[in-house]
């Protein structure tokens, strides 16, 4: 499907045409064709076909590599930061892999953009026509990232988000053109209303960590931090899903196995700690609340064999640690970060990672985004209405 008739397709389907949404959201309905479409399918790159159907294939660093040329001129190369005080409180060289400062707000756009544009060489390749919608569930950045990418190929968006999510990331998808779809708070009604829009839109998943060409996007971050410090001792990442960690891990293992890598984690849902001391996936099935609420979803299939053969370790926080974290970083590095991105910076300044050999000396931590909900912050809520 070129771009001209993915804008016609949306054109044709009338404001009338709408469904009730599992979770209250609302959906267009499929506009009327002459010949039903070919139903999607799973690609080389697998993103028709992903979640749902368990462990598939894991990407390499070819697929990394293939990503960055996907995403080459369309994305920003984020800065390495550097902070002497915060070096000085950690004992270590750190270095601010900035993705706060990313398109959308959050390195989410790497796997998203990659996982569209792989959608759109295969359509090239094949002659087949485009998907009618890609579809997703996530808290947010996932979300707004996708978002991005499908309006940046003429193609219909669907995303399924909690209620609860920051009010700045609902507005920010909204803003990117693509249709909201609410659901409650648990990794299961996301995963169980997504799958019902797939079916109501005949669109495509592209999971936000679990899809390979998405993890495979979230590394080419690893491909940047190695370039840009050569002499990089180990890559500290905020854990959720895994697509991120996972990413990192396959390119940095690939390129640099001397180079460690660390996931840190909120203790509140540390699915992924729990998962690595017991050698096997232990999803959190009744995760306690945190304010990094980016990561409070768990690994899966497709992240945790990487994580389990290609992690060097996993460092949980408090919720204490991860607000004074973050509060440091918008302090010392006038860095608008949200909360998620302070959990790394929280692990490596943690009693846990003094455990850690001295010579892992020049650590990079991944601001991992800046999606921050303002309202969301006590001292300026007086204001919102005025500030508006
Ligand atoms: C800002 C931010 N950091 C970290 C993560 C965790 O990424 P992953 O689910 O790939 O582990 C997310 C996921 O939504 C995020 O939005």
């Amino acid at each position: 499907m070129s771009r001209s008739s993915a804008a016609e397709t949306r054109t044709r389907s009338s404001p009338s045409a709408i469904l009730a949404a599992p979770g209250g959201g609302r959906l267009r309905r499929r506009p009327r064709r002459d010949k039903p479409p070919p139903r999607p399918r799973a690609g080389a790159h697998g993103v028709a076909h992903m979640a749902a159907h368990g462990a598939t294939p894991p990407p390499g660093l070819g697929e990394v590599r293939d990503a960055e040329r996907r995403l080459r001129g369309r994305i920003h190369r984020t800065p390495l930061l550097t902070c002497a005080g915060l070096d000085h409180m950690a004992g270590r060289r750190l270095l601010f892999k900035c993705e706060l400062l990313q398109k959308t707000g959050s390195f989410k756009i790497r796997g998203a953009l990659n996982a569209v544009r792989s959608l759109v060489e295969e359509s090239e390749r094949t002659g087949r026509e485009l998907p009618r919608a890609v579809v997703t569930h996530s808290s947010g950045n996932h979300g707004q990232a996708l978002a991005c990418a499908a309006q940046a190929e003429g193609i219909p968006a669907y995303i399924v988000v909690p209620r609860t999510a920051p009010q700045c990331k609902q507005d920010a998808i909204r803003a990117y053109g693509a249709t909201l779809v609410p659901c409650d708070p648990t990794d299961k009604s996301r995963a169980e209303t997504a799958s019902s829009v797939v079916q109501e839109t005949g669109g495509v998943l592209v999971h936000p960590n679990q899809e390979p060409a998405v993890i495979a996007g979230q590394g080419t971050i690893a491909l940047e931090v190695l370039e840009q410090a050569p002499h990089v001792n180990a890559v500290v990442v905020p854990v959720g899903g895994g697509g991120m960690v996972a990413g990192i891990a396959v390119a940095i293992k690939a390129l640099r196995p001397d180079v460690k890598v660390f996931a840190a984690e909120p203790s509140n849902v540390d699915d992924c700690y729990q998962s690595k001391v017991r050698g096997e996936l232990t999803p959190n099935l009744q995760p306690r609340d945190t304010i990094a609420d980016a990561v409070k979803t768990s690994i899966g299939p497709n992240t945790w064999p990487i994580i389990r053969d290609l992690v060097d370790d996993v460092v949980t926080v408090s919720e204490e640690e991860i607000k004074r974290a973050t509060w440091l970083v918008w302090e010392r590095m006038k860095l608008l970060v949200e909360p998620t991105a302070g959990v790394g910076l929280a692990a490596v300044l943690s009693e846990r990672f003094q455990a850690v050999p001295w010579d892992v000396q020049n650590v990079c931590i991944v601001l991992c985004g800046g999606n921050v909900d303002l309202r969301s912050l006590t001292w300026l809520t007086d204001l919102s209405g005025k500030a508006e």
